[in-house]
């Protein structure tokens, strides 16, 4: 799909679908609409009127048109309150008219919307996301795609002449955006720790990126018995990943982003039994996915910060080899664990990769973890719980959510609970009781961040969705490539 960019009049457009963005309670058509609507012989206020379509956010009406004008079909979007117009909400309006111009089978698509705070790079960027994020479709494992139907193959940005730069943004955000989705909705049989360091690999060869492969001797002479432990069971070999982008000058500021990456997640032998979802554990890898997915967008986007991208990555796996519930690790930092749960791996995993971190001498860490059920019970499918003891840190990330519109919630870090995880022999267990399970999980990790800024999202509930969300169609959502991007650019737009 081509997007291009015009100072085609909206009054001159001719293709298949002109969709129009319209703010709520303000669509009775005025100036250059109220021309349009005239051109059409007044249909476009007819099916306002029939539909009572108000503008509300995210509300489409459309129409098929005739009068003269090379125009086939007209989509009317809402975007709400034109005080409350949050990027977001351009982004969704335009997935949503992506869906209906689809459904329509419009090959040409033209977008009439108004600027989001006068600012037409922001806007252009938004719509060029939302349009692409909402089309993308996932043929990889079909033989036969399911829908052969005609594609929307040119987007026009009406009056957005000149902003190729924010095309061109859009495009290096949505190419990560879509790597993590792709990592994480392909099963465990075909992204397993090898082709995870593959994809680092091809990452750091196509984008100049630099690349450290751990391999699990060389987490042996590092201590790292949380992470390897897990891995033991596995007949494939664990991977530690670090990419690291430089910039040219001297960096603004160093950074990491560490990611969960479990590739199948069994439970070990505390396995996952019928009903607990044990099928769907693929997505036990959606960290380290959104990890590589913000890796491929920021090497692209060359911002001024140094970022490192870092995941231990395996599978918990059963096998003569396995851990024993009850077996004590030792992380490589010292400290001594009682595994009295194998299904609580993943903070096994990232206690490693955040003492290796630790080490860098950064100025801050972010983690994104499928970590615990206990998070999806306390905030839903939508939100990812956001864990830290930094302020400063907690406010970078939610001022780079509300942008990116993928939803955090701040958790507490509520030390008196880290008594549910004291051991009888050992320095801590890694399970404590299921109240505040997901608060529990944090104060582990918390356990092995020393020195640098840290904060934790719990994504187990947003790596996938059911039903179609947004610019997200149902299945794996890229969940925090582009959170994990503003944070990188300083919270710009
Ligand atoms: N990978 C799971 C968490 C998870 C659950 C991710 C649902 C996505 C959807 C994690 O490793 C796990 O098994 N956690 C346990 C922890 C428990 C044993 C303390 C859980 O949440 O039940
Ligand atoms: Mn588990
Ligand atoms: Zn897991």
């Amino acid at each position: 799909m081509a997007i291009q960019l015009s100072n085609t009049p909206l009054l001159e457009w001719a293709g298949d679908s002109l969709a129009i963005g319209l703010f709520e309670d303000a669509v009775e058509l005025t100036g250059e609409l109220a021309t349009l609507n005239d051109k059409f012989a007044g249909i476009l206020k007819e099916v306002i009127a029939e539909e009572e379509f108000t503008g509300k956010a995210n509300s489409t009406v459309f129409t098929r048109v005739t009068g003269g004008n090379a125009v086939k079909k007209v989509i009317l979007v809402g975007l709400g309150k034109p005080e409350a117009l949050k990027i977001d909400t351009v982004r969704r309006a335009a997935a949503a008219v992506a869906k209906v111009a689809k459904k329509q089978k419009s090959k040409t698509l033209g977008f009439s919307f108004p600027l989001w705070n006068n600012d037409p790079g922001a806007t252009a960027q938004a719509i060029a996301e939302g349009v692409q994020l909402a089309l993308y479709q996932d043929v990889r494992f079909k033989s036969e795609p399911d829908d052969k139907a005609s594609k929307v193959e040119t987007v026009e940005l009406l009056g957005f002449d000149g902003q190729e730069a924010a095309i061109a943004r859009a495009n290096q955000i949505v190419s990560g955006v879509i790597l993590a989705r792709e990592l994480v909705a392909a099963p465990a049989n075909a992204v397993t720790p090898i082709t995870m360091a593959e994809t680092a690999q091809a990452i750091a060869k196509d984008h100049g990126l630099q690349i450290e492969i751990l391999e699990r001797e060389d987490c042996e002479k590092l201590g790292m018995g949380a992470f390897l432990g897990v891995a033991q069971a596995s007949d494939l070999p664990p991977k530690f990943i670090h990419l690291t982008y430089k910039p040219q000058g001297t960096p603004t500021k160093k950074l990491a982003i560490i990611g969960k990456g479990l590739t199948f997640d069994s439970g070990g032998l505390n396995i996952k039994g019928a009903g607990s979802g044990i099928e769907t554990m693929k997505i036990d890898m959606g960290g380290a996915a959104a990890t590589l997915g913000a890796a491929k967008a920021i090497a692209q986007l060359k911002p001024d910060a140094e970022v490192h991208f870092i995941s231990a990555v395996t599978e918990n796996m059963i096998s003569g080899r396995a851990m024993h519930p009850g077996d004590i690790l030792t992380a490589s930092n010292g400290k001594t664990i009682e595994v009295n749960n194998t299904d609580a791996e993943g903070r096994l995993t990232l206690a490693d990769a955040l003492v290796y971190t630790d080490k860098l001498g950064l100025d801050a860490i972010v983690d994104l973890a499928t970590l615990t059920g206990a998070n999806v019970i306390a905030l839903g499918e939508d939100i990812a719980g956001l864990y830290t003891p930094d302020d400063a840190l907690a406010s970078q990330l939610e001022q780079a959510s509300a942008t990116s519109g993928e939803k955090i919630w701040r958790m507490p870090m509520e030390e008196k609970y880290f008594e549910g995880l004291k051991s009888g022999i050992a320095d801590m267990k890694n399970t404590g009781p299921r109240p505040g399970g997901s608060i529990t999980a944090a104060l582990f990790l918390k356990q092995f961040v020393k020195d640098t800024a840290w904060a934790h999202l719990d994504i187990a509930g947003p790596v996938w969705t059911d039903k179609e969300n947004g610019y997200n169609g149902s299945g794996a959502t890229g969940y925090g490539v582009r959170m994990l991007v503003n944070w990188v650019l300083g919270t710009e737009v």
